[in-house]
């Protein structure tokens, strides 16, 4: 069984993730944590709120800031046209929902939970990296007790989605990314190198809302929004990105790996960008020196893993 903390922006993708964590049975989903990305932190908040009452979720949702790490960063806008004006497809959220957020930040609420079960919990990161970043400034001795560190984000072998370098839960606050890849935890990146193979059909979606019942209708109504911005990019469906981390955490043989230290570019032109030295190759001093080694995934059985979500929904 996999204790789970969610950090999350949701955000389409987002949402699907979610059922799946909610749904799988090796899945203790103990947290969700909100950062702003896909819309602002109040909107994703009130998301989380939203999909947690409808599904039934139990765990507590608790609120991240409303800045960068570093907080001088420019402010770079919401990408509405991807997952709607209210982050979720445009389905009509209610403005507020009565249900209580944790008194603690986000970024709290992770140091807490993880001291509570100290080697028991994994944390997937599906937004912007702000709240572990926070956690690990806040307490920096708690990262050895995380069991492992999921993210999705980054581009390794492959083009960014924001820019050519750079994908955007990276891009949206490098500076917090560069602290959680270099931090003595265990961390496996599931970027765009495996995501954008992993793209669920319109027919997978509909066969899910016939078997999953109300929450996987939900589901593909909060959906059709995104495929139809996602038809400009592939031929039929979507790029199922936060669900692919999920489901590495549950089947990690799935994935084919990489190991080496991972830095994130902070600033210029490739702002954003995700680089691995791998272990293999000899470098003059640099600042890769005496870093932990993570993994990036580079492949992907993706016909299992598209097959593994729709069972779990
Ligand atoms: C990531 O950005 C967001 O739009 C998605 O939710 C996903 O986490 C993909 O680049
Ligand atoms: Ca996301």
């Amino acid at each position: 069984m996999h204790k789970v903390i969610f950090d999350t922006d949701p955000g389409i993708d987002d949402a699907m993730a979610l059922l799946f964590l909610h749904r799988h049975p090796d899945i203790d989903l103990i947290g969700i944590t909100t950062v702003f990305g896909n819309a602002s932190v109040e909107t994703t908040t009130r998301n989380a709120l939203f999909l947690k009452r409808e599904w039934g979720i139990k765990a507590p949702v608790a609120k991240g800031l409303d800045k960068t790490f570093n907080p001088d960063r420019p402010h770079v806008g919401w990408p509405t046209f991807i997952h709607g004006d209210d982050g979720l497809g445009n389905i009509d959220v209610p403005e507020t929902i009565d249900l209580p957020v944790d008194p603690r930040p986000a970024h709290r609420f992770i140091i807490d939970t993880v001291r509570a079960n100290p080697g028991e919990v994994t944390l997937i990161a599906v937004g912007r990296m702000t709240n572990l970043a926070l956690a690990l400034r806040e307490d920096p001795d708690f990262a050895p007790l995380v069991r492992e560190v999921v993210i999705m984000g980054g581009a390794f072998d492959v083009n960014g989605n924001i820019t050519p370098a750079a994908e955007a839960n990276i891009h949206g606050d490098p500076e917090a990314a560069d602290v959680v890849m270099t931090a003595p935890w265990p961390v496996t990146v599931v970027g765009l190198d495996v995501t954008t193979k992993t793209v669920m059909t319109k027919a997978m979606l509909a066969d899910i809302a016939a078997r999953g019942g109300a929450p996987a209708q939900l589901l593909s109504d909060i959906s059709q929004f995104y495929i139809t911005f996602y038809e400009q990019h592939v031929p039929d469906g979507m790029v199922v990105h936060d669900s692919c981390a999920c489901a590495y955490v549950v089947a990690p043989d799935l994935f084919k790996v990489r190991s080496g230290v991972i830095r994130v570019v902070c600033g210029g032109l490739a702002d954003g960008q995700t680089i691995q030295k791998p272990d293999s190759r000899l470098f003059p001093p640099s600042p890769w020196d005496n870093l932990p080694s993570q993994k990036a995934c580079i492949d992907i059985d993706a016909a299992k893993t598209l097959k593994l979500i729709g069972d779990t929904l």
